[in-house]
């Protein structure tokens, strides 16, 4: 089985230096995307990003050339049995192509994005012995070493990644295309005590949101959500915005609470006396479950602000009774 593993870090390897080269050779226009994309060379050398020809066999008449069996290239995911039985044809054809790291810095994976319109916008290697999408993050093995303050910025999407470690931000990761999983968050254990969500601006990423705030406090650590403006990600966001604003935005990113209450405050209309009291009992009831005593009186003190509803209803609401006097 080690063998096995060792055989199939060997052949992503190979398939990496293959799209790599590619890029330079016979994916300028592929390499040109990705310069009008904003990306300077260096980067896109840094992230070993390449390219797959536009044809049905040039990386397996490459890897087989290079004495590796087609037995291994296919339980790598790199090439498809034809549906004849009549061999195999390259999984990845006319798309850029980005390794996936693990941890160690092997070759483990990779996505492939169309420079068109062509669907599937990313197409990502099928599950192996090396690679499971639950339990790797992209840009980890280089956030792990560039851990900024305790904190790793998570992200949706490979482009993500590396925009903003091209802007400075080398602590981010993102996951591959799947929700947040419970062994993400543990893996994120290990190398940071807060995390903070800088999903897209748009409503999957909202939902998104929700869930991995619960899983990441469920394994203790402490989440925190960076909000964009809408159908905005960060890679947008930074290319308009520049590095200092997506700075100021990761400063001042919010709590797990204050999530809640920024949400229920958009999802009522609190101009109407009905969306103002489906406001203040949704608030109540968030507050509701807040453990700490001191933390409960703050978002109480800050609902009556908001609200302009009296600390008083808002105790009876929560408790069904009137607060102590002092
Ligand atoms: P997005 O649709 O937000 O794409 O998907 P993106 O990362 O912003 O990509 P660009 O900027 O259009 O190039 C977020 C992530 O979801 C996964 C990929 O990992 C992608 O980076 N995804 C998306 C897929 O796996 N398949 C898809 O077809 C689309
Ligand atoms: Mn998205
Ligand atoms: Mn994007
Ligand atoms: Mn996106
Ligand atoms: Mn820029």
């Amino acid at each position: 089985q080690l063998q096995k593993k060792a055989q199939l870090y060997e052949v992503n390897k190979a398939a990496a230096k293959f799209f790599y080269l590619n890029l330079y050779k016979n994916g300028l226009s592929a390499l040109d995307y990705l310069k009008q994309r904003g990306l300077k060379s260096n980067i896109i050398k840094g992230f070993g990003l390449g390219y797959s020809l536009n044809n049905w066999d040039s990386l397996l008449n490459y890897l087989l050339k290079l004495g590796y069996e087609e037995k291994i290239i296919y339980e790598a995911g790199l090439i498809v049995p034809r549906k004849d039985n009549s061999g195999y044809y390259d999984r990845f054809r006319n798309r850029i192509m980005f390794p996936i790291f693990d941890t160690r810095g092997n070759v483990i994976g990779f996505g492939g994005r169309v420079t068109d319109e062509g669907l599937p916008k990313y197409l990502n290697s099928p599950e192996t012995p090396i690679f499971n999408k639950s339990n790797t993050l992209y840009g980890l093995n280089i956030a792990r070493k560039n851990i900024d303050e305790g904190k790793i910025i998570i992200v949706e999407g490979y482009m993500d990644v590396i925009a903003l470690n091209q802007h400075g931000f080398k602590n981010c990761v993102a996951t591959l295309g799947t929700s947040l999983t419970k062994g993400h968050a543990l893996l994120l254990k290990k190398y940071c005590q807060e995390v903070i969500t800088s999903f897209d601006g748009d409503e999957a990423g909202v939902n998104a949101t929700i869930r991995s705030l619960d899983i990441l406090k469920e394994v203790g650590l402490t989440p925190k959500v960076s909000i964009l403006p809408n159908n905005i990600d960060p890679d947008d966001f930074i290319n308009i915005n520049g590095k200092f604003e997506f700075k100021e935005q990761i400063e001042k990113a919010i709590g797990l609470i204050d999530y809640r209450l920024y949400l229920a405050k958009k999802s009522y209309d609190p101009s109407t006396s009905e969306g103002k009291i489906k406001y203040v009992k949704e608030l109540a009831s968030i507050i509701k479950g807040i453990k700490s005593p001191v933390e409960r009186e703050v978002y109480i003190q800050k609902v009556e602000k908001e609200a302009g509803v009296s600390k008083e209803s808002i105790y009876l609401e929560i408790y069904g009774k009137k607060p102590y006097k002092a």
